[in-house]
């Protein structure tokens, strides 16, 4: 599913960014430039991370 259309990322890659350490949405938006067009997929993305924290 993608999750930010600007950037075409999609919620599995944002799981891997979390597996590789990033923890927060200002480091996915350097990593995978989430959110940093419209910010449409900010509130999505962000439970995604925050779902793959919970679950390591
Ligand atoms: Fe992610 Fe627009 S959908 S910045």
């Amino acid at each position: 599913m993608y999750v930010c259309l600007c950037t075409g990322v999609t919620d599995r890659e944002i799981r891997e960014a979390a597996e590789n350490g990033v923890s927060s949405m200002r480091q996915l938006g350097k990593e995978l430039g989430v959110g940093r067009q419209c910010g449409r997929c900010a509130c999505t993305a962000r439970e995604i991370l925050r779902e793959s924290r919970s679950s390591d």
